[in-house]
């Protein structure tokens, strides 16, 4: 596998930086969040059953088509999501932006399906239905990303869908080995940041990412920002440090890494030396049950069955103390702002507007399962400006 380091950019902007040899022009695509259509009534859930399909699936690893779970995205509470254009003329797709999958592919919607064109190459292949959303097929076409940025791209085309509403695909930025065994007669196929940096389109094989939490119904663009083949150095206030890909199945099918997280005033550290994994398809920041239970106990709070969510009161929050994330020899503080779900979004997934809920959720694994912890978009938000 190609992907041997990762970077987290401190402090202002977390980015995973997939390796780095020289070549082409940076580019940078505007994200837009878009809110699930309806009302979650749990978070939580959501994020958990995609988390139970991507263990299964990394632990089954390539052993073929059909063997894999659906890995839900439809129903995430917040979407992050950059614009395509494919073909030509080009449809516009809303594209999630995922670092847990590594298939790009269009069609979600009922109403944006996939839409040939004289770009269109049917490669008479299927690809395996891994988001409950039909079948899809194979083909080569024309990716229009910006302006300048044109190129083909082997990409799914759902032929059926269910449920997406105002998604229209993923743009899977994952490890390439994850779309092992996922189309029939081909071994891998390439990401689109394997495209653009194969084809010289750009420097560095690496991407940044930056997310931003959003006021419900704000439609505004420039709710993050996605960054192929270089790092934005604006939106940092120190350098990059790099941490290796761990080792540890099935975190290293992922962008994984190993940490460890001590909070203030406990004895023990909260989580201890584990392998977990960084991703933006998954909303909360999830512990082992062990160190979701410890985190519980030291905040004082309540499982709120309406979200899904811890709920600590005022006064708990106001003594709720950081965490300490290191990476390394680096600890990145998670200060208590950052622990709490943004208020102006708690109506939007089913609480009360004026709680304070916290943005740590239960994994369900224990500790010798390799998948100790997921670093979600909530762990993003901490480290973008404005927050
Ligand atoms: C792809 O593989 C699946 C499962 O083995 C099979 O049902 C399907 O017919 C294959 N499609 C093609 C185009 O070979
Ligand atoms: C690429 O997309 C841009 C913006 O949507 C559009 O103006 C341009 O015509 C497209 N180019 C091609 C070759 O599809
Ligand atoms: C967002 O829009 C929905 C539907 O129009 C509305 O019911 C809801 O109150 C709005 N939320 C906010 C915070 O304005
Ligand atoms: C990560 O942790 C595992 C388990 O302790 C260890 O074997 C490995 O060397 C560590 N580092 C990397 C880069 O995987």
């Amino acid at each position: 596998m190609r992907a041997s380091s990762v970077a987290l950019l401190l402090p202002s902007v977390l980015g995973f930086v997939v390796p780095i040899q020289k070549r082409g022009t940076p580019v940078s695509l505007p994200i837009t969040a878009r809110y699930g259509a309806s009302k979650l009534s749990n978070i939580a859930e959501v994020d958990l059953a995609r988390v139970r399909s991507m263990i299964e699936n990394a632990k089954e690893g390539a052993s073929g088509l059909n063997s894999r779970e659906p890995v839900p995205l439809k129903n995430a509470a917040v979407s992050y999501t950059i614009s395509a254009g494919v073909g030509f003329p080009p449809t516009i797709y809303n594209l999630v932006v995922d670092t847990g999958s590594s298939n790009t592919w269009v069609g979600a919607s009922p109403n944006k399906p996939y839409v040939r064109t004289s770009t269109s190459v049917d490669t008479g292949n299927s690809v395996q239905v891994l988001y409950g959303s039909g079948f899809f097929t194979s083909d080569f076409d024309t990716l229009n990303l910006t302006q300048t940025l044109i190129f083909t791209q082997s990409i799914g085309a759902a032929s059926s869908s269910g449920g997406f509403e105002n998604l229209d695909g993923v743009l899977g930025i994952g490890p390439t080995g994850l779309t092992t065994g996922t189309v029939n007669n081909t071994d891998t196929i390439p990401t689109i940041v394997d495209t653009l940096y194969n084809q010289g389109l750009i420097n560095n094989d690496l991407i940044g990412v930056y997310f931003k939490p959003v006021i419900e119904n704000d439609t505004s663009t420039g709710n993050g920002k996605l960054d192929l083949g270089d790092i934005d150095k604006d939106k940092m206030i120190q350098s990059v440090t790099f941490v290796p890909i761990t080792s540890t199945p099935p975190s290293n099918t992922f962008w994984g890494v190993n940490l460890s997280i001590r909070q203030d005033y406990l004895d023990s550290q909260l989580l201890p030396p584990a392998a977990g994994i960084v991703d933006t398809g998954t909303t909360l920041v999830l512990l082992t049950s062990d160190a979701f239970q410890k985190y519980q106990q030291a905040t004082g709070s309540v499982f709120d069955s309406s979200t899904g969510l811890l709920r600590v009161t005022r006064d708990q929050f106001l003594k709720l103390p950081s965490l300490f994330i290191k990476f390394g020899d680096e600890a990145l503080e998670f200060t208590t702002d950052a622990q709490a779900w943004p208020t102006q979004l708690n109506t939007a997934i089913g609480g009360t507007s004026d709680n304070i809920y916290l943005i740590v959720g239960d994994l369900g694994t224990s500790s010798d399962e390799g998948f100790e912890f997921i670093l979600g978009q909530t762990f993003l938000y901490k480290y973008s400006p404005n927050r």
